[in-house]
């Protein structure tokens, strides 16, 4: 009742209020549904569940649904509702399909006034959602809940809305897996990718191979720290472990009554270690193998001129099929090098036999084989983006990862695609730049690029209506040590993309969104989801608005606070300067900066960024190759006064794809030069190669240079600082050459691909 009592004042001092005073209220009083519903319209009043509320159904196909609903009533510590199907004159809730009146697959109606709540769903799917609505609109307290009065029509923009889960790298118990069904199937995901084979190790029981449980399922040790970090340092414990046939029934029946389907994927022909350990002779050189200990691509996969790989995965999958009752069944398909295959007498055996011209067209043989297999059984096949490489088999549908290129392509030839582009869609990346986040993979994805994330925004031709089946988010889990990790990271970017997959596009609306995220904290935590608080956080822009001078733009979300700042390198408190506008920085420095709430309380984690003010900051850069486009924010970036981190997609780095970095700055006239710096980034796990040679020059004139310095190695695996003295000259132009390792050579991530040259930024002094 309490609970009740404080609704109720709210809404009455809700309705004194001026707007703006109601836009700062806090969400509280906003319905906080996430997705956003396609229409809610709000009437007078509320309803009251509480014990003596009945549940009206009369379409036994519901009576699951019923039972969900009183779990949820449970779940605060409400009595259960009894169950009729006779409907009374008031005081019901009742569940029903009018495929009619309803008329999209998954819709709804949820209709509340204060003597009913009817949800109405085109099929079961349809009131499982209305239901998630409903749980996102009460206000429940122990007793009873209210749910204020709606109108609510809703059905979803894509009809496939996955989340994945990786369990091979770190694996997570039943339960967890329960609890992440839950989280989905409340913010109206239909489809739960389990990742469940991989290098690290093999987590589905198959009976007909013992040692996928004996020996794949387990890795002797595991990484600590970053695996970019060499040389590697491992925990030394045993790791592993696999879910039973019996387990995997109850997960998928445990799905299905939540409206999920399951898609397992079973990774070939490439991430295969932890299988090739247990059986070897299905790789190309008969091993010995090991399941790995550490992340990457490896080179050992299965050997695609043996027939008995074939054999196995066909055994596998039929084990596979058996448990799943997906329509889709993912074979992988990804990051699969030709390395051995290129020196193995069976796989050049079998390119010779079938004419093949080269090993993708392997590759492509291997999965079209495979695909034919699933086919035969009824079923059909979902690959990576690099199932296109080759040829495409003829019924798969593309899992589009490296961009939306594979997308694209894939449409072309009138193949289903879900886009999950690894810029806005990897949910293993950093979603802040803080130094506080907890190690992750790398990159950078905030929760405002998930929320932005238009599929295929430049294709809106018919053909990409008809095969945009939808998106996925992905929980890769190298980094994921702990099931509160684990959900840190996916939430709340999967609420981001559970809008994106469900709201109409034209009703998205970032700051829409995050205050009904706020307003969705106290759910959040009843479900004990451990997600992400930070996404109010201070963030940045800055730009040169003159020589030597840096503006810089503070921001946050955050409503009804203030920020302060210093550039003094100290604390800021709440004495310290308000930020109202743009900052001019005319000298280094770092500025810090902290929100203050209404209470003058400082809020939220401290925000610090360095500056470095020199010569060239504000002049013109002129480039002579185009950066590619996943590395271009502009050619301003090199002379901003910010370097960049190794969370690389961070739009402070300039990239250049097998072509070279040569970049010309013009100081506006001559002046004294006596030091130099920039940095280059070597990550080769990220295709991220350092310059072959890197020449910095010197002009007058703009014609006639001279070279000031040269560098040919670049031994630090990361960020390669150069800083360079040189003996002062008095010049106008400053020429920076880096020549690009070109092809990246084989045994290396991305082999036979071009090579990214990454460059931060160039400081003359
Ligand atoms: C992938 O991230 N390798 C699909
Ligand atoms: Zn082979």
């Amino acid at each position: 009742m309490k609970c009740i009592r404080t609704y109720l004042l709210a809404k009455v001092l809700l309705i004194a209020m001026p707007l703006w005073a109601l836009a700062q209220a806090g969400s509280q009083a906003l319905p906080a549904v996430i997705p956003l519903p396609v229409t809610m319209t709000p009437s007078t009043g509320s309803f009251i569940i509480d014990g003596t509320t009945k549940i009206v159904v009369t379409d036994s196909a519901l009576n699951k649904m019923a039972g969900l609903l009183n779990g949820y009533v449970l779940a605060y510590g409400n009595k259960p509702l009894s169950k009729t199907t006779i409907t009374p004159g008031n005081n019901f809730i009742s569940l029903s399909i009018d495929s009619t009146g309803i008329p999209h697959k998954e819709g709804y109606l949820l209709h509340v006034d204060k003597k009913s709540i009817r949800c109405i769903g085109h099929d079961a799917s349809g009131v499982l959602y209305g239901l998630q609505t409903l749980r996102q609109l009460w206000q429940a307290g122990k007793g009873s809940i209210e749910v204020p009065c709606y109108t609510i029509n809703d059905d979803p923009r894509f009809a496939y809305r996955g989340m994945a889960l990786d369990v091979s790298r770190h694996l997570f118990p039943v339960s967890f897996i329960k609890k992440y069904i839950d989280w989905l199937a409340l913010y109206k995901f239909n489809t739960f990718h389990w990742h469940l084979t991989d290098d690290q190790g093999w987590r589905i029981e198959i009976k007909k191979y013992p040692r996928l449980q004996s020996v794949a399922a387990w890795r002797n040790e595991t990484l600590i720290g970053h695996k970019k970090e060499l040389p590697h340092r491992f925990d030394g414990k045993r790791y592993g472990g696999y879910y039973t046939q019996q387990q995997i029934k109850e997960v998928v029946q445990y799905a299905a009554d939540r409206h999920i389907t399951i898609i397992p994927e079973i990774e070939m022909p490439g991430h295969a270690s932890a299988a090739l350990a247990a059986y070897p002779t299905l790789g190309c050189t008969g091993g010995p193998y090991t399941t790995a200990t550490f992340w990457g691509v490896f080179d050992d996969v299965y050997c695609a001129g043996n027939d008995s790989a074939f054999v196995f995965l066909q055994n596998v999958l039929d084990e596979v099929m058996t448990l799943f009752p997906s329509k889709y069944i993912h074979i992988g398909g990804d990051e699969c090098p030709k390395t051995r295959w290129k020196v193995c007498a069976k796989c050049q055996q079998r390119k010779q036999t079938l004419h093949l011209p080269d090993e993708h067209a392997l590759q492509s043989y291997f999965i079209q084989r495979m695909e034919q297999y699933v086919n035969s059984k009824g079923r059909q096949i979902i690959g990576w983006d690099e199932i296109l490489e080759g040829g495409l088999a003829p019924n798969a549908t593309v899992m589009s990862w490296r961009g939306e290129e594979g997308g694209k392509a894939a449409i072309a030839q009138h193949h289903s695609v879900i886009m999950t582009p690894e810029t806005n869609c990897y949910f293993d990346y950093y979603q802040s730049l803080y130094a506080e986040e907890p190690l992750a993979a790398g990159g950078f994805t905030p929760l405002q690029k998930v929320y932005g994330y238009e599929p295929l925004a430049g294709n809106a031709d018919s053909a990409t209506t008809t095969y945009l089946a939808g998106v996925e988010g992905q929980a890769w889990s190298e980094y994921y040590t702990s099931e509160a990790q684990a959900a840190y990271m996916i939430f709340p970017r999967a609420l981001a993309l559970a809008e994106l997959a469900w709201t109409p596009k034209s009703k998205r609306n970032y700051e829409n969104f995050l205050n009904r995220l706020r307003g969705e904290a106290s759910l959040l935590k009843h479900q004990k989801i451990n997600y992400d608080p930070h996404f109010d956080d201070i963030t940045y822009t800055a730009v040169p608005v003159q020589n030597n001078v840096l503006q810089i733009n503070l921001q946050s979300a955050a409503r009804g606070s203030d920020i302060r700042y210093t550039t003094d390198n100290t604390v800021p408190t709440i004495q310290s300067s308000l930020y109202t506008s743009a900052i001019e920085i005319k000298n280094t420095c770092t500025v810090k900066a902290l929100l203050f709430n209404r209470q003058h309380q400082p809020t939220g984690r401290l925000f610090q960024q360095s500056f470095r003010i020199h010569k060239a900051v504000g002049a013109t850069v002129t480039l002579l190759n185009k950066p590619i486009d996943r590395f271009n924010p502009g050619n301003t970036t090199l002379v901003n006064g910010l370097f960049g981190s190794n969370r690389y997609n961070d739009n402070q780095w300039l990239g250049f794809s097998g072509n070279d970095l040569e970049a010309v700055i013009d100081l506006g006239k001559q002046q004294t030069v006596q030091h130099l710096a920039l940095q280059v980034l070597n990550y080769h796990w990220q295709r991220m190669w350092a310059p072959v040679t890197l020449q910095l020059l010197a002009s007058k004139d703009g014609e006639h240079y001279t070279e000031l310095y040269r560098q040919n190695s670049f031994p630090v695996n990361g960020i390669n600082k150069v800083d360079v003295p040189v003996t002062p000259v008095q010049v106008q132009y400053i020429k920076v050459i880096g020549t690009n390792k070109g092809v990246i050579p084989a045994g290396e991530y991305g082999a036979g691909g071009n090579a990214l040259l990454l460059i931060d930024e160039i400081v003359v002094e």
